[in-house]
């Protein structure tokens, strides 16, 4: 039988130990980005879920997110917005400070980052993408973010849930759709 796209992505997704410190097993997602074939068709199945839920943003986070949000947001012929570490973005901002697992940071939005590119009058329906959910503080922040921007967060896509950290747990009741799940 041919193996399913979990398969394939669980044979190239590296674990490095001990990085960036001891004890974190980092998923290293590089060898999917090298793979054309293999990122559209983790691109089609991140897409999936929310086809036809009326999305009208993608929100992803710095700096992995952005290799998976935006050729989402192209897919789905939506609007893109950008959560970036703080003091990157030139214009007004609104921020969360979060924890994970090997330290603390700060995300930011641009204030108009859901009026810009929403296509008439109503709530924006926002997909929150990064690439790995591990404690899932970052997506919990971003998902603060778009709540404050006045959007409504439809699901949290990303390519790789740890599930062992149980990140879910910082996003009750919000829809989590990962490719794969360790
Ligand atoms: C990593 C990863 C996710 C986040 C997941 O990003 O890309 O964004 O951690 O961790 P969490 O669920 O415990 O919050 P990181 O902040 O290391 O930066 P990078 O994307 O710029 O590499
Ligand atoms: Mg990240």
């Amino acid at each position: 039988t041919t193996p399913t796209l979990t398969d394939r992505l669980s044979q190239v997704i590296r674990d490095v130990p001990d990085f960036p410190s001891a004890g974190i097993l980092f998923k290293d997602i590089t060898p999917v980005l090298a793979d054309p074939a293999l990122m559209r068709e983790t691109l089609s199945s991140m897409a999936e879920p929310v086809v036809g839920a009326g999305i009208t943003h993608v929100v992803a986070v710095e700096s992995r997110g952005f290799l998976f949000g935006m050729p989402l947001a192209l897919e789905l012929g939506v609007a893109f917005a950008p959560a970036r570490k703080p003091g990157k973005l030139p214009w007004h901002t609104v921020r969360e400070a979060y924890t994970l697992e090997y330290r603390s940071d700060v995300l930011e939005m641009h204030e108009d980052a859901l009026t810009l590119g929403m296509p008439g009058a109503g709530r924006p329906r926002v997909l929150v993408v990064d690439d790995v959910l591990a404690t899932g503080g970052t997506a919990a922040a971003t998902c603060r973010l778009v709540e404050r921007l006045g959007g409504e967060v439809v699901a949290v896509s990303v390519l790789v849930e740890l599930g062992f950290l149980d990140g879910r747990s910082r996003l009750p009741g919000r829809r989590v759709v990962p490719v794969v799940r360790y």
